[in-house]
């Protein structure tokens, strides 16, 4: 086997505002493998195996499904949630631990630094570093407000809410994050996005307004924290199975009729599985993904690849 790489040039003379960048091993040109058949294998030189991750709100759906996914393929998972759900993330932990993975659960709510500066530290401390932050906490106006989310009814202080759990937070675990995230070699920040960062909803206001937030934060720590050779990038999916689409559903006058409208514009119609964006997660934090910077992702079954309905091409 031989190992044939590209040239050195560009990223050593990388510098910014004057100042040399000492660039991490993802930001630099993937190393080609040529294996001794001629088969050429660039950027296959390892998945997340060893990688420790921070998944926040992981006591439930996208979150633990990530956790799981992300241990059955050797990275450190520290699980984290609000107090009130620390009997589940200890659980999701415990699950991992006794199928031969590792991880650990830290009580966090997001909207407190001091909790988040505290996740932190605990899970350096526990794996000897940080290589992945994934924002997945998040919270939709539906579970404070139940059906009264329009602008006429909708308290002030539910739309701060939403905003602070899913667009502030991020940033403040982010901020959090950064100096671990330095050390790491394969670092990079995951935020859950939506559908709704890109696209309105009926009555949906602050949770649109604070996933087009974080849709834009993205870019914007991708630009922040290029130099630290730190990748921020977000993914949006559509409607996935979990407890708050469930939630969401319920709250409707028609819950049938609304599950039903929820996919009737998906070339794949039915919800998305929460592994299913667990394995998009693991993908953008793996080395495989390494010239993926400051990127949107949709996960979304094409729903909002067209203008049409399911019962126009017979996939109903
Ligand atoms: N499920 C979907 O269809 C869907 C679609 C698009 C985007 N998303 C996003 O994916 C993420 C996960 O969604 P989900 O469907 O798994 O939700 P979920 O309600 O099943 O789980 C969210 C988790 O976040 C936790 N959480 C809420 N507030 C928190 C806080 N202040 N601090 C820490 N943890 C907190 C909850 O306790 C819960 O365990 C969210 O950001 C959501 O907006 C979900």
């Amino acid at each position: 086997m031989t190992y044939d790489c590209q040239p050195l040039v560009w990223y050593r003379s990388a510098t910014t505002a004057g100042r040399r960048v000492s660039m991490s091993r993802h930001n630099r040109p993937p190393v080609r493998i040529v294996s001794e058949s001629g088969n050429n294998k660039e950027g296959t030189e390892m998945g997340i195996e060893g990688m420790r991750f921070v998944i926040t709100g992981s006591a439930a759906g996208i979150g633990a499904a990530t956790a799981r996914v992300a241990a059955s393929k050797g990275a450190a998972v520290m699980v984290s949630d609000l107090a009130s759900s620390a009997e589940a993330g200890e659980r999701v932990a415990a699950d991992i631990r006794a199928a031969g993975g590792e991880a650990d659960f830290f009580t966090c709510d997001v909207t407190d630094a001091e909790q988040v500066e505290a996740l932190m530290a605990a899970a350096a401390e526990r794996f000897g570093g940080i290589d992945v932050l994934h924002n997945n906490a998040g919270v939709h106006e539906t579970a404070r407000a139940g059906e009264d989310t329009s602008l006429e009814t909708m308290p002030l202080e539910v739309f701060r809410w939403v905003v602070d759990v899913n667009a502030i937070a991020p940033w403040v675990c982010a901020k959090a994050a950064v100096p671990y995230l330095k050390e790491s070699d394969y670092a990079s920040i995951i935020n859950a996005a939506s559908t709704g960062s890109q696209s309105a909803y009926p009555r949906n206001s602050a949770y649109g307004t604070s996933k087009g937030g974080i849709r834009l934060q993205t870019q914007n720590l991708a630009v922040d924290l290029a130099p630290y050779g730190i990748r921020v990038n977000c993914y949006g999916p559509t409607a996935i199975a979990t407890e708050m689409v469930t939630r969401f559903v319920q709250q409707a006058e028609d819950p049938e009729a609304f599950e039903k409208a929820l996919v009737n514009t998906s070339l794949i119609p039915r919800l998305g599985l929460p592994s299913e964006v667990g394995e998009l997660v693991c993908f953008l934090a793996s080395p495989q993904a390494s010239f993926i910077n400051g990127a949107y992702i949709l996960i979304d079954g094409g729903s909002l690849a067209w203008r049409g309905t399911v019962d126009q091409i017979g996939l109903e």
